[in-house]
């Protein structure tokens, strides 16, 4: 298993690669808001806990393992997004949240919330419901 820190390595990688095609030491510095030189340390653990390979000249390619992890770390991170937005958190305080509680939940926690949110996809007067709920809480009646 991944620690918290290898997997905010991974999801962003992953997530690098996805979108652009590469993942370079200097976009991974820039959107954990680390140093380059920690990128660089965690790039080698990573690559020796075969996640990647990493060579100096060709960059750094995914295995598959390293694929599969960073794919279901990418996916949490939507579900989790989903989730808070459902329940009615207000949007500045989503992504923050996510990066807050994403490495701090089982897996059991995680298809629990994954079947909470499907509940309210099948219904949307569940969601309706629930917002109302909401609304009543915060106006204190
Ligand atoms: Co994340």
């Amino acid at each position: 298993m991944p620690t918290p820190s290898m997997e905010d390595y991974l999801e962003r990688i992953y997530k690098l690669i996805d979108e652009k095609g590469y993942a370079r030491v200097s976009d991974i510095a820039e959107g954990l808001e680390v140093h380059p030189s920690s990128v660089t340390k965690m790039i080698q653990k990573l690559d020796k806990d075969e996640y990647l390979i990493y060579e100096k000249y060709r960059g750094l390619v995914l295995t598959s393992k390293g694929k599969k992890v960073g794919k279901r770390l990418v996916d949490r991170h939507a579900l989790l997004e989903e989730f808070l937005e459902m329940i009615g958190v207000q949007e500045e305080n989503i992504y923050k949240d996510v990066e807050g509680i994403e490495h701090h939940l089982s897996w059991d926690s995680i298809t629990c919330i994954e079947t909470l949110v499907e509940y309210f996809r099948r219904d949307k007067s569940r969601l309706e419901e629930l917002s109302n709920i909401h609304n009543e809480l915060l106006s204190g009646s």
